[in-house]
């Protein structure tokens, strides 16, 4: 295996002006609910059961397969000559994608396994100090409340976790861009949110809350600045966004949930001027170790070349990736969104009609995406999901203090199924 050839390159020299907009590549997309059921036989996940969980571990389309198969049968084959010959082309391949998809430069991305790994390379590697404040919230998923631990156990940061809202089903923008204000505190360095709450479904106004962490930085000097830090997981893949629309600093995600690319799969991605902020965990493999070995003179390092950890990968998953972006801009991110906005309403809509059953997601998009939790009577959640299940119903619960029941609509997914979940929600008795 000749090293040099293998890590050659990877420091990317993608010119920005090779990026596409991500909006507008829709292509092979037609007008018509046809689209949705072409959809739905890309998929070969079971319809005999009504699938109302994607966003948990996605079953991928069969372009995404197609490709995954491609790969494993290359590696199988060949694995070390393939690899010397491909890994930086297939490596850039996939950032490409990753920057059409979110309309930015490739190089902002590190390639990572999942949202978890996302998150603790991401808060262990910031550089904080004793006294840094990171102001955090009570609605978090486990993988940041507890990277964020970790991470403030070696470095001396204290955490501040705040509610952001009240109760869900009633909260709005103005009360959680007025808690993260009054929240804010001169030592603040890291804002940590989630965009769409797999607790309760809220979606939080990330563009807003930008706005009022740019307010507070224009009054510090540069070593006091506040960093924007979100797990976008659950808006990813749905939410019709790019980098731009979000505002923050940097954003974490699975792509193995809503984009519905392979298993193993994430990113981590940091604007240009927040690089600085964060150092490696792992060793990347990328000009970093050519760096190391005196074979190249160091040299700054794109955001993908120092912070994507290094070791060998499922490749075939890794470069697969890029299918998954390109199948949701065949459909295009405004089709998708709009879908699954629609699917959700119509589902929270009829569990609103429903009086044994307290819906706790916001109705409204504005503050809602895909996620919908709600409460039974005199049922808990397992015991609602169990029923579910027999209805072959396939929910889930919050895996959180506070536990609801959840049904989470997805593009593969029909206004008949939403229907039957109303019509069994309707019939579920204590
Ligand atoms: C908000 C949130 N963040 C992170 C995760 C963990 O995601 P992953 O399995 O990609 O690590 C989840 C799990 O669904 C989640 O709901």
């Amino acid at each position: 295996m000749n090293r040099r050839n293998f890590l050659a390159k990877t420091t990317l020299s993608i010119g920005a002006t090779t990026l596409l907009p991500a909006i507008g590549c829709q292509a092979a997309a037609t007008q018509n609910m046809g689209v949705w059921e072409a959809v739905r036989t890309d998929f070969p996940i079971k319809t005999e059961k009504i699938q109302m969980s994607q966003m948990l571990l996605a079953s991928h389309p069969k372009q995404v397969s197609e490709v995954i198969e491609k790969y494993r049968k290359a590696l199988d084959e060949n694995p070390a000559e393939y690899i010397e010959a491909n890994f930086p082309p297939l490596e850039r391949e996939t950032l490409m994608a990753a920057g059409k998809y979110l309309a930015t430069d490739p190089r902002e991305f590190a390639l990572t396994d999942s949202t978890t790994m996302g998150l603790s390379l991401l808060f262990n590697g910031l550089h904080l100090k004793p006294g840094d404040d990171i102001l955090s919230t009570t609605h978090d998923h486990y993988s940041t409340e507890k990277s964020l631990d970790f991470a403030a156990k070696r470095n001396g940061a204290t955490i501040r976790r705040i509610d952001l809202h009240g109760p869900p089903s009633t909260a709005t923008k103005e009360e959680i861009l007025d808690n993260l204000e009054k929240a804010i505190l001169p030592n603040t360095r890291i804002v940590a949110v989630t965009y769409v709450q797999s607790s309760t479904g809220v979606k939080l106004p990330i563009k807003a809350m930008s706005a009022v962490i740019q307010a507070a930085n224009n009054n510090r000097t540069s070593d006091k600045r506040i960093y924007f830090c979100v797990d976008a997981v659950h808006g990813f893949g749905v939410e019709d966004i790019t980098v731009s629309d979000l505002g923050c600093d940097f954003l974490v995600a699975g792509t193995h949930k809503w984009l519905f690319g392979p298993r193993g799969t994430g990113i981590l991605w940091a604007k240009k001027d927040a690089w600085d902020m964060v150092s490696p965990t792992i060793p990347p493999f990328s000009s970093a170790f050519l760096m190391w070995m005196d074979t190249i003179p160091d040299g700054p390092l794109d955001f993908y070349s120092k912070m994507t950890p290094g070791g060998f990968h499922s490749f075939e998953h890794r470069w697969a990736l890029k299918a998954a972006f390109d199948y949701h801009l065949t459909i295009g991110k405004n089709k998708i969104q709009q879908r699954t906005h629609q699917l959700s309403s119509m589902l929270k809509e009829g569990i609103q009609a429903i009086p044994h059953i307290k819906l706790h997601t916001p109705v409204s998009t504005e503050l809602s995406s895909g996620i919908n939790c709600f409460e039974v009577d005199g049922l808990d959640a397992k015991k609602t999901i169990a029923k579910l299940h027999e209805a072959n119903i396939i929910g889930s619960t919050t895996p959180y203090k506070k536990v609801y029941a959840r049904l989470t609509p997805c593009i593969i997914n029909t206004e008949e199924e939403v229907q039957q979940c109303i019509m069994a929600l309707e019939n579920l008795r204590a």
